[in-house]
């Protein structure tokens, strides 16, 4: 589907094609350079489809030889396009050879079939597959797929791909061959190979109807002591997903093969997952608390893919998040229920399932609203696209996450889950659109979600308004919400939206009331969700004898901007007493929020800058306060992320705001030096590491603790840092010290970098860790090395490679995205960086490319001075020769 460059592809353009395909028959001659593959397929006429040919896209492959039902094309035949081929044929159904040839080691795209240390990978989502063979590469084309695979068997011990094994055999020059079988119809982007020397961890497991499957991981020999994490995840996702939607794995055999080299971070290939090793490897010595729970997501995300995406996928990529927005919401559910299954009491439950709620919104707020506030806005499900690359967005995935959320919310976890049912009885096996989807959960529950469907079509963050008047003759209290979305580029008018706003009402006495609305017989539950779908409404709960305190959109009951007026007092009170742990979070970070943009006020005028007290003292009770979960409290006094605070400050100004967040921990850490000590001394956790939340929770915030005492600075700091550093029993502690120790100017951070670096200097994924650190290292007095330099110099380490994704998101990104004040210097210099490495990266991996892109599309945002500075590099750039159509689209708009 992608055009030339410029033109988009829009949605409502879809056409199902003349020509289906019922199976495919692939034949892998593999070598580096001149790989050959031979395509048998059974092409079919689809009925539903206006006539024309079969259509045959092909990207950069060299055609060998073409044949229809086993004759040469006739002349005039065969067409060549833009994008592929054309064949005009008469009967319903023919069978196309076709045999391509391609260089695997010359494709330094990461896309399609490639090389990564020795081994032969794929990636076809989303249209890799074209780089293949010719292919109808479209999802809503489902085929049954046998492949044969052949290579060397020195190089390539091990021969991989979809479904079944069917056979495997020697030949002669050293080479060995595999068949293999995948039995459901699968759109081409599922399609995956793999041929390397690895080694798997294996276990067998019975499902809930009791068929014994086989599970493995793939890695490299030297890495089969990290693989452990990996396989109890992929246990774990197994059962949830039969507990919680009946869903059982439908195969006998489920792979899982880590890859150094990946754009992303996992893609779900039907029976054949392959991931970025930086989600599958994990052990105490060499991964912190946060892998160990990136990796559990993302086997668990990987593996719920094969019924939502696999199963019933995609009809064509503008309803991407049907598959991804729901597999997200499915494994943040997981998170969540694993989460409060460690725990030991309701409360704690409770609470860990507020930590990971609280994670997956600050990564909405923190990247999916500075993308829906800028000129990438688009709906979940778009409209058009350029580059159908540059669509794995945070809006597809996080706030189509945060949709199929909502409508949980609305339907309850009963008729959500019957929805799902509907929609595996109506649509397995087929290629659909999100209408589908929420027809069935509607259908389901007898639901009117018309208006819903709104949240599909409409770009931006809503802001959600809301107004409360006591009436205290009347002994109510009438709560007025109203809501607004902002203008995106290409939609002037925004229609209301269906939001369900969970509300609770807080007394006095920090209690909350029970909720009795006007006309209902007797008082309910404490917390009600509110369904707001007009411009404005107003509800009127009865009974309240004094003012009550609102907290609003519990849980986060919906992704919007909540517009509510509050002073510091009232948000100290909800920090307190807000019995939703989620809101008491967001209480403490909306005070922070006003507390930092205040002092970057100051420090952009000039004045000195002073934290105010109350706010110290709110501070001070959650960090003291014991009984509190330190995981949540950890949350709770984390500062919020520079990213999320420059798309709150107006217009967003990166130095003063940097100079505000370091006057602001500076202060805190001095104030509450005593506490921070205290807390850090009794959260030591003895015994052996083991990945467990209580654990992960107590070393999150002894890791926060030192961070604050280390921004203060002082020898008691360093010395308890160093110690730390030197004597930590595992990762997350080492590169807990190692982080406070960069974010300060303490000579023996130096020192520090120096050993983490000896010490793991062969090791890939650890030394990511240490080029991310440096990258967004803050710069704390005005005559350290800036870190532009220091970025430069890291770029000739051995170890670093622009042909490496995660090396390039660590360093290059790390540094783009994570430390605004820095790369946002006076004299332009990042911005010059930025525009040589985003062209530099473009002439061999556009998708990586396209991502470092978009760390300026945000640009207006900024101050006028900056915004002119940048002007002049994304100039630079779009004039750039023979630009990707990935980078030219983000950078295109970006200037539109
Ligand atoms: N479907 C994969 C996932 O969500 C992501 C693959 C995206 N790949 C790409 N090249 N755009 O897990
Ligand atoms: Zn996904």
């Amino acid at each position: 589907m992608r055009t030339q460059q410029g033109t988009p592809v829009r949605r409502e353009a879809y056409q199902p094609l003349a020509y289906g395909v019922e199976t495919v028959d692939l034949d892998f001659l593999l070598d580096p350079k001149a790989t050959q593959v031979s395509s048998r397929l059974v092409c079919v006429r689809n009925p539903d489809a206006p006539a024309g040919p079969i259509v045959l896209f092909g990207e950069g492959l060299e055609l060998l030889s073409l044949h229809i039902d086993g004759a040469e094309p006739a002349a005039g035949q065969l067409r060549k396009t833009d994008s592929g081929l054309e064949l005009d044929v008469s009967a319903e159904r023919v069978v196309l050879d076709i045999v391509t040839r391609i260089d695997p080691s010359a494709n330094l795209t990461l896309s399609g079939l490639y090389q990564s240390r020795g081994g032969y990978y794929t990636q076809c989502e989303a249209e890799g597959f074209r780089s293949i063979t010719y292919f109808p590469d479209r999802p809503d084309i489902m085929a049954r797929y046998t492949v044969r695979l052949e290579a060397d068997a020195a190089a390539c011990p091990v021969l991989l791909s979809n479904g079944n094994l069917l056979e495997t055999g020697n030949l002669p020059n050293g080479r060995h061959f595999a068949r293999w079988e995948d039995p459901f119809p699968k759109p081409s982007y599922l399609f995956a190979l793999v041929a390397a020397d690895l080694k798997a961890l294996e276990r067998k497991v019975d499902t809930a109807s009791g068929r014994e499957v086989l599970l493995q991981v793939w890695v490299e020999e030297r890495d089969l002591d990290r693989v452990g994490h990996a396989m109890d995840s992929l246990i774990h996702s197994m059962r949830w997903d039969e507990e919680v939607f009946g869903l059982e794995l439908d195969l006998d055999r489920f792979m899982i093969v880590a890859v150094s080299d990946f754009n992303m971070g996992a893609m779900e290939n039907k029976g054949l997952n392959i991931f970025n090793t930086k989600y599958v490897l994990a052990n105490p010595e060499t991964g912190t608390d946060l892998d160990f729970e990136n990796v559990e997501s993302v086997v668990a995300h990987e593996y719920f893919h094969n019924w939502t995406g696999n199963r019933v996928t995609c009809r064509d990529w503008f309803q991407l998040t049907l598959k991804e927005g729901l597999t997200v919401f499915r494994d943040q559910q997981f998170t969540a229920d694993m989460m409060a299954r460690a725990s030991d009491s309701p409360d704690a439950a409770a609470s860990a399932r507020a930590v990971t709620r609280i994670a997956n919104v600050r990564g909405l707020r923190g990247g999916q609203f500075p993308e829906d506030a800028g000129p990438m806005a688009h709906p979940i499900r778009p409209d058009s696209y350029q580059e159908i690359n540059n669509f794995y967005t945070a809006t597809v995935y996080q706030k189509g996450a945060e949709v199929i959320r909502m409508l949980h919310t609305l339907l309850g976890r009963e008729g959500f889950r019957n929805g799902m049912d509907l929609y595996f009885s109506y649509h397995d096996g087929q290629a659909v659109t999100c209408d589908d989807f929420v027809g069935c959960m509607a259908e389901a529950n007898g639901a009117d979600l018309d208006r819903f469907m709104r949240w599909y079509s409409q770009a931006g963050t809503p802001r959600l308004k809301a107004e409360g008047v006591y009436d205290p003759a009347g002994r109510s209290y009438s709560l007025t919400l109203s809501q607004s979305t902002p203008a995106t580029p290409g939609q002037a008018d925004k229609l209301p939206l269906h939001i369900p706003v969970a509300v609770g009402l807080i007394g006095a006495d920090g209690v909350d009331l029970p909720l009795q609305l006007e006309g209902e017989a007797h008082a309910g539950d404490s917390t009600r969700v509110l369904e707001l779908k007009d411009a404005s409404q107003t509800w009127r709960f009865t009974g309240i004898d004094a003012e009550p305190v609102p907290s609003l959109l519990r849980g986060y009951s919906a992704p919007v901007i909540l517009d509510v007026v509050e002073d510091d007092a009232r948000l100290a009170f909800r920090m307190a007493h807000d019995s939703d742990p989620f809101n008491r979070w967001d209480a403490a970070q909306r005070y922070m929020e006003r507390v930092a943009l205040a002092l970057a006020a100051e420090a952009a005028a000039g004045r000195p800058m002073e934290v105010p007290q109350a706010f110290g003292h709110a501070f001070r009770a959650l960090l003291v306060n014991a009984s509190l979960d330190p995981a949540f409290v950890a949350e709770t006094l984390a500062l919020p992320s520079e990213a999320y605070l420059l798309e709150r400050m107006q217009p967003a100004d990166p130095a003063p705001l940097r100079a505000a967040l370091i006057h602001l921990s500076r202060e805190l850490g001095q104030a509450l030096q005593g506490d921070f000590l205290a807390r850090y001394m009794d959260l030591e956790v003895d015994g052996e590491y083991r990945y467990h939340p209580a654990d992960a929770g107590k070393r999150a915030l002894r890791n926060l603790c030192l961070r604050y005492m280390m921004a203060w600075g002082g020898p008691t700091a360093v010395q308890l840092a160093s110690l730390q550093f030197k004597t930590a029993g595992n990762m997350t502690e080492r590169y807990g010290a190692l982080a406070a120790l960069v974010q300060s100017d303490a000579p023996e951070r130096l020192e520090a970098l120096e050993a983490f670096h000896e010490r793991y200097k062969d090791d890939a994924l650890v030394l990511d860790k240490w080029f991310l650190l440096q990258a967004c290292a803050w710069r704390w007095s005005a005559d350290a090395p800036a870190t532009l330099e220091r970025v430069r110099a890291l770029m000739d380490n051995p170890a670093f490679s622009l042909s490496n994704p995660n090396k390039v998101y660590s360093l290059l990104g790390g540094y783009f995205k994570a430390n605004a004040a820095e790369f946002h210097r006076e004299d332009g210099a990042g911005y010059a960086f930025w525009a040589e490495q985003v062209v530099a990266l473009d002439r061999n991996n556009p998708q990586v490319a396209s991502r470092m892109a978009r760390a300026l599309e945000g640009w207006r945002k900024f101050t006028p001075a900056i915004q002119a500075r940048i002007r002049v590099v994304l100039e630079q750039v779009a004039g750039a020769e023979g630009l990707s159509p990935d980078v030219t689209e983000i950078i295109g708009k970006a200037l539109a």
